[in-house]
């Protein structure tokens, strides 16, 4: 429809001005002058020369019959024609020479001189020769319009074409013949060009429509930039298109993309030609590419679907002399709407937030260097990037133009911070994945939410709404999701483990600041993810550096292993875990080793196994002994596990298991699932329980229970935690009530993260709700497998230089006595009930 309004109003503008220019025409004379030094000429000659022997139209001038005329600078001719309609046998050619090597050259807008009003209403050519040094760029710039390159054969339906060539030392390089109605807005080239523009004698075009400006060198024949301001094509060509592009050159297109849109490229028609040395290829940048610049041969399916700006290079080679052959190329750009994917925009509302940031970004997949179209995340349909990070306090509209959106995913991160505990105990935080972010059409990889807490006065306590499973060797996590759970620390990070839904994990209580981690594994994470939610709450600080609480409800066995797994449980640290038995049932106790491995350099590693209600407590050390065999514990028990400060590379690491049997089942059937050894041993333990003496432990309050994490290195690396953002915002940390600001007493903290950790290690002096077991003095070596432990306990032990690794007992009533700092709110501790 426009174009046949366009094409209309070229008929009717050239009708018009048929008429306007009768006036002048034939017998009408006209005088053209150039002035002195203005490095014009003028020809008027016969535009089929030789022809017609006999002319049937002769130009006029003092009264001769001429059939072409020469007007140089500096001289002035008045002219008339023989004929009424001189248009059909002539044309004037309007040289000018622009000569930058010699002096200055006239850079700016290029004006129509002599203007087309002095001029026969011929059809007419301005041409302007521009030499200039090897080392200079010479930039056209055309106005709107634009121009379009057409081909061979191809004609411009106004009659006003561009041709414009270049140089190569003595050698004219045609770049191409332009319409005025397209996408070329700027061509670059070096050592001089050749711009002829044509205008047919009733075309009213009083303005050449461009202007040259100075760049530095382009280092290569010419650049050609397109800018497409809608949906379109262009079709473009190799240098002397259809004939050979010149030998070992290199060319370059530029394409400017609306950020909406898409690029494709097609070649229509090329040849290659015979390369000696090099070989003949194009050159792609594209956007959001990672193997820049992406080469291609001209035989190859080139790029489509890429969105952003982009340029193509098309690089010749040193031909064969004997037989060169030709390399040519006539391509096209198509750019237009996605295809394949929704224009959908999403809304994510982050005004509400103020610790919250969330990064869209490419997942990382081994890229080869094949062709990867572009796959653009963009803010307002606008601005298009492959990793966009929205940041809290603002409302985000947001929409992709990628082909395949599992190409993306989606990584968050919050921050929780409590700095008063008054204040935050009194309510549980919901871990819970914004609806905005699980709307998106794009995999949520990671939501962590960074918890804080001061320094020695809070700890964590994460409540699963389904009971989690740690995943392990011997039974991994098939879930759509699960938390990794990593305590922080200035000094060093615990990597708790990787948890799922859907086990026996009650709570993970963990002594500082921590990284919870949700990060899914399978697209149908989404219902998942509204069934598990985690709470967290803010308790009063404990010594151990985490603290399991597991209730079996299943014949299945429970995996459960020690934090950091592969890499080892941490210098003299400590980790419980409260396995609770059900009143009906008997667990059984089994590690997965006969021994530790474990080599201390300093301090003691060793293992504690305490039943809750009689308090009876089973001590092994856990360098030279072998681990316990499997026991039964027909109450709730707690096993803790404490570090020395092992040799490296001899590392405490423990996997052990719990399963359940009907306390009904007849001791045979247990023998029997178990095997003879065990029977002696349960026997053993039976003789030993009734030898024992039931421990008086009223006053022996706090010792610290720890659920420890364990670490599986299965699925999710441990490294992956590290990917902290370095962006300005995730280091603000906001704190959960939106009314109270801490962030100036966070900067501070900021420091201590370069300390080294001085600490020693001071385990189990917290004063703790009530019963994880007691370790054994210091110096209590425990050399023979079992040990209860009510004999010598010592509360105050002996504390020595060499042995920082120090136990107390503390009694409850005596809380806070020598540890001022630690019992914020020591009655708030879990305290288990006595029996
Ligand atoms: C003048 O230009 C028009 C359009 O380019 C063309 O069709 C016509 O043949 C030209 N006339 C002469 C005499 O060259
Ligand atoms: C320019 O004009 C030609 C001839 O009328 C037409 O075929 C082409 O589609 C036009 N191009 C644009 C970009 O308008
Ligand atoms: C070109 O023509 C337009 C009208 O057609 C006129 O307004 C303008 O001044 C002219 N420009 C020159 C440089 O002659
Ligand atoms: C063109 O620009 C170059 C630097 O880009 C400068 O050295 C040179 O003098 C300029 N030439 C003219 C004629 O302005
Ligand atoms: C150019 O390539 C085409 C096929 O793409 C082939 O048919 C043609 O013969 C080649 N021309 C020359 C001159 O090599
Ligand atoms: C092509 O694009 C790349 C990346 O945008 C840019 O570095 C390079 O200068 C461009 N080359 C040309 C000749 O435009
Ligand atoms: C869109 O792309 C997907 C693959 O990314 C393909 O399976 C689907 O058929 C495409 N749809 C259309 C309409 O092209
Ligand atoms: C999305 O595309 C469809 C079809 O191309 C169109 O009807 C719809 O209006 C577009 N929606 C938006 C929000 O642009
Ligand atoms: C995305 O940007 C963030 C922050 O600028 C950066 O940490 C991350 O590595 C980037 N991701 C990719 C895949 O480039
Ligand atoms: C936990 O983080 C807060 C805030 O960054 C800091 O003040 C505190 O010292 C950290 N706690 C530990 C044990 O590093
Ligand atoms: C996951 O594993 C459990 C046993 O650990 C099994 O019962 C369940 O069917 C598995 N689910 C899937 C989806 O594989
Ligand atoms: C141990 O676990 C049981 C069962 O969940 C719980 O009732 C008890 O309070 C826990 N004890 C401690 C000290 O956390």
């Amino acid at each position: 429809m426009a174009r046949r309004t366009c094409r209309v109003s070229v008929v009717l503008l050239g009708a018009l001005l048929l008429g306007a220019a009768r006036l002048l025409r034939g017998t009408e004379a006209s005088e053209i002058a150039l002035p002195q030094g203005s490095g014009i000429t003028v020809r008027i000659r016969l535009a089929s020369p030789g022809l017609p022997s006999k002319p049937s139209c002769y130009i006029i001038m003092a009264r001769q019959h001429v059939i072409e005329l020469l007007v140089k600078p500096g001289e002035r001719k008045s002219i008339t024609f023989s004929c009424s309609n001189p248009e059909k046998y002539f044309v004037l050619e309007i040289e000018k020479n622009i000569d930058c090597m010699s002096g200055p050259c006239p850079f700016g807008e290029v004006k129509l001189q002599p203007s087309t009003s002095e001029l026969p209403t011929l059809n007419r050519t301005f041409i302007w020769d521009v030499r200039a040094h090897k080392s200079i760029g010479l930039e056209l710039q055309f106005s709107a319009p634009r121009l379009r390159q057409i081909g061979p054969g191809e004609s411009c339906t106004d009659g006003v074409t561009h041709s414009i060539s270049g140089r190569i030392d003595a050698t004219e390089v045609k770049i191409g013949i332009f319409c005025s109605n397209g996408t070329v807005s700027r061509i670059k080239m070096q050592e001089g060009v050749k711009m002829a523009l044509h205008l047919p004698w009733f075309h009213p075009r009083n303005v050449s429509g461009f202007s040259i400006a100075n760049r530095s060198s382009i280092k290569r024949l010419c650049i050609i930039e397109s800018v497409f301001e809608g949906e379109g094509s262009a079709t473009l060509m190799s240098a002397n298109y259809p004939g050979g592009f010149p030998e070992d050159e290199l060319m370059t297109w530029q394409f400017i993309i609306p950020a909406h849109l898409r690029a494709s490229v097609s070649f229509l028609n090329f040849n290659v030609s015979n390369c000696e040395r090099k070989e003949e290829r194009v050159e792609y940048y594209i956007p959001g590419s990672t193997t820049n610049p992406e080469v291609f041969k001209l035989e190859d399916k080139q790029p489509g679907n890429m969105a952003g700006n982009f340029n193509l290079s098309l690089q010749g080679c040193d031909q064969d002399a004997q037989s060169p052959g030709i390399l040519r190329l006539q391509f096209q750009v198509l750019v237009q709407r996605p295809q394949n994917e929704s224009n959908k925009t999403y809304m994510i509302d982050l005004s509400q937030e103020r610790t919250m940031s969330l990064t869209i970004e490419p997942r990382q997949t081994k890229q080869g260097r094949r062709f990867v179209p572009g796959c653009f995340v963009c803010l307002e349909s606008r601005i298009c990037s492959t990793n966009v990070t929205l940041t809290a306090g603002s409302k985000h509209k947001i929409s992709f133009l990628c082909d395949d959106l599992t190409r993306l995913w989606v990584n968050a991160e919050k921050t929780l911070s409590c700095l008063d505990y008054g204040y935050c105990s009194r309510k549980p935080y919901l871990l819970q994945v914004p609806a905005d972010i699980l709307q998106l059409p794009i995999q949520l990889h990671d939501f962590s939410w960074k918890l804080l807490v001061p320094k020695d006065r809070l700890s964590l306590r994460l409540v699963p709404a389904q009971k989690l499973q740690q995943h392990t060797h011997e039974r991994a996590c098939n879930t759509s999701l699960g938390y990794r759970v990593l305590s922080t620390s200035p000094s060093q990070d615990l990597y708790f483990g990787s948890f799922c839904p859907g086990g026996s994990i009650e709570q993970i209580q963990v002594k500082q600041n921590a990284t919870v981690t949700l990060r899914t594994f399978a697209p149908n994470f989404q219902q998942e993810v509204s069934r598990q939610v985690l709470t967290v709450f803010f308790i009063p600080y404990f010594k151990e550096e985490g603290i399991f609480t597991v209730t079996p409800d299943t014949k299945n066995k429970i995996y459960l292993r020690t934090p950091n797994w592969d890499r080892g449980l941490p210098a003299l640290s400590s980790v419980s875990w409260n396995i609770s038995v059900p009143s009906d049932q008997v667990a059984c106790l089994t590690f997965f080793k006969e021994r530790t491995g474990v080599v201390c350099q300093s301090g003691r590693a060793f293992m504690i196994i305490q039943e809750q209600r009689t308090r009876m407590e089973e001590i092994f050390s856990l360098e030279e002994e072998v681990l316990p065999k499997p026991s039964f514990h027909r109450h709730s028990f707690w096993v803790n596990i404490s570090n020395c400060s092992p040799v490296s590379g001899k590392q405490l690491d423990l996997l052990f298991w719990v399963t359940l049997t009907p306390r009904t089942v007849d001791l045979a059937v247990i023998i029997g699932a178990v095997g003879g050894g065990a029977l002696l041993l349960f026997a053993l333990g039976l003789i030993i329980c009734f030898v024992k003496k039931r421990k008086k432990k009223v006053n022996k309050g706090p010792a610290v229970g720890i659920y420890n994490g364990n670490i599986n290195t299965q699925i999710p690396q441990p490294q992956k935690f590290q990917k902290g953002r370095k962006d300005n915002d995730s280091h603000v940390y906001a704190v959960i009530d939106d009314t109270m600001v801490y962030g100036h007493l966070l900067e501070d903290s900021g420091q201590s993260f370069l300390q080294p950790e001085v600490d020693t290690y001071r385990p189990f002096q917290g004063a703790m709700g009530d019963c994880p077991p007691s370790p054994p003095p210091i110096f209590f070596r425990t050399p023979t497998a079992k040990f209860a432990a009510d004999e010598p306990a010592p509360s105050s032990p002996p504390e020595s230089e060499n042995e920082p690794y120090t136990f107390s007992h503390p009694n409850k009533g005596e809380v806070g006595n020598r540890e001022t700092d630690i019992p914020l709110l020591n009655t708030q501790g879990p305290v288990e009930p006595e029996e």
